[in-house]
């Protein structure tokens, strides 16, 4: 479907369903930002950052977050933690988004534990790139996945959807991308960062491209924590690959590391965080409390091996 892209976007709502969040505003705020110190996750422009990103689908998953969504995930993490870690504390949010809750949840364990800190702030997708021909411009992911397409004010989303009757690319779309010899003469213009300034400010916090179905070596046994919220959804992955990516995930925890997998739900006006949370002992995952009704992947995280990580 063809819609108008929205130029003053609002912190209290999506885009109406006919109208697309211009990428061009993240650029915007990411500059602003620049030049101003403290921000605060409750800063309209910071919070307006992480709203664009609602409207962002890459790869068939949304890139949807915001401040104050995953606060019960924050108390597990802080009942969890081995004291051992207090003074000197590694951990790694996988799947962040913009960061604004890597950044909440770094304050927040700062506020309780003065050791030092270091937070990975991870995600497959942490920006966007934009091709130019004429006044045609396209949005592509890192990887090359079309996510937009635009001539002015009118736009066309072409990233790819997960399942849908007719495959992954409906009619409008596969006519756009059809266009196979124009769109190869697209020029790269410029990339565009998906990380909220905030969290590129923040003291502690470390970016990291991470795709949760490979294998990092430099992570291995060094990580004191890792959570892993609105991620490995099982209409993200399919079983064996959120069963892969767990064990990847327990071979980068140290002995008594801590891991949080949760997913939230909506209900009328507000979120629901649903998650369990797990402590790696002997080189096994051992299940030791849930949240709300407890992570939807809990049985297949349950029936982890003690086989080491296999390379893909
Ligand atoms: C719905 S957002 C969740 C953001 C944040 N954790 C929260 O709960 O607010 C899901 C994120 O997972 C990322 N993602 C999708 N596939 C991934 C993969 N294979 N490895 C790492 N991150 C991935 C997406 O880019 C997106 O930013």
């Amino acid at each position: 479907m063809l819609q108008l892209i929205e130029r003053q976007a609002s912190i209290n709502a999506p885009p109406a369903p006919s109208r697309l969040a211009d990428p061009e505003l993240l650029a915007d705020i990411a500059n602003e930002a620049a030049a101003s110190h403290n921000l605060s996750p409750n800063s309209d422009r910071v919070q307006l950052f992480s709203r664009l990103l609602h409207d962002i689908r890459i790869g068939g998953a949304w890139k949807r977050t915001g401040g104050g969504r995953l606060p019960e995930t924050e108390s597990a993490l802080i009942r969890n933690i081995a004291p051992q870690y207090r003074e000197k504390l590694t951990l790694l949010d996988l799947g962040a988004s913009d960061g604004i809750t890597t950044v909440e949840l770094v304050r927040s364990l700062r506020a309780r534990w003065h050791g030092e800190l270091t937070a990975y702030l991870t995600d497959r997708n942490l920006s966007l790139h934009r091709y130019r021909l004429g006044p045609l411009v396209e949005y592509r992911a890192v990887d090359g996945e079309p996510i937009m397409a635009r001539i002015g004010r009118v736009g066309l989303r072409v990233a790819r959807q997960r399942h849908t009757e007719d495959g992954i690319y409906t009619g409008l779309e596969r006519w756009y991308l059809g266009f196979k010899a124009l769109r190869k003469r697209l020029r790269f213009d410029a990339a565009i960062s998906l990380v909220n300034p905030i969290a590129t400010s923040e003291p502690g916090v470390v970016v990291k491209e991470m795709d949760c179905l490979c294998y990092y070596d430099d992570l291995v046994g060094k990580l004191a924590a890792i959570r892993a919220s609105n991620v490995l959804n099982l209409g993200y992955f399919t079983p064996t690959q959120v069963q892969q990516a767990v064990q990847y995930m327990r071979s980068y925890l140290a002995d008594d590391g801590c891991l949080v997998i949760s997913r939230n739900s909506e209900q009328a006006a507000s979120e629901v965080e649903n998650g369990s949370v797990w402590l790696k002992r002997k080189d096994r995952l051992q299940w030791i409390e849930d949240f709300g009704s407890g992570s939807e992947i809990r049985d297949i995280v349950g029936k982890q091996g003690c086989a080491p990580a296999a390379r893909i």
